[in-house]
């Protein structure tokens, strides 16, 4: 199974999507691949913000090795599924979708927590620490469900 997360920048949302779901499958002994993309290009090569870097620090999860790169149309072929952040981040990557295969294997990231939730990992990128905070308890609960199915 080879899964992609995706937000915008691939500097705060889904590289710490990446860096969870890496630690529960090397925790629960998965044989599943992981990488995260940004359907943008403002942060290409760049490792995750400061304040992602912090925040997953605290929960023993290092992200420091990972950098940002832009979601591409190949990945459509590379990828079993791909999870995006929010609902922005779908519309862009069902924009570059070229099948209806391709669009089948897009969805919402929570609605792995939350079926139908259509629910949104909200952008932390302008606001606080707490922010942060959440982001991370929210990606947590749906990679548990996730790595749980496997
Ligand atoms: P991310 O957060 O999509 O979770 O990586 C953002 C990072 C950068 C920007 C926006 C969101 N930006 O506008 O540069």
């Amino acid at each position: 199974m080879k899964i992609l997360v995706v937000c915008l920048g691939n500097i705060c949302r889904s590289p710490l999507a990446e860096g969870i779901l890496l630690h529960m499958a090397e925790k629960k002994k998965l044989d599943i691949v992981i990488d995260s993309a940004g359907t943008s290009d403002y942060h290409i090569d760049e490792a995750p913000d400061a304040r992602t870097i912090a925040n997953a620090k605290k929960h023993n999860i290092d992200l420091t090795p990972l950098r940002a790169r832009q979601f591409k149309v190949e990945d459509f072929d590379e990828f079993d599924k791909v999870y995006v952040m929010d609902k922005s981040n779908l519309q862009n990557v069902l924009k570059l979708a070229r099948n209806e295969k391709d669009k089948q294997k897009v969805d919402l990231f929570l609605n792995i927590s939350h079926p139908n939730g259509n629910m949104e990992v909200p952008d932390p990128y302008f606001g606080g620490e707490a922010g942060f905070e959440n982001v991370f308890r929210l990606v947590w609960n749906a990679s548990e469900k996730l790595t749980d199915q496997f």
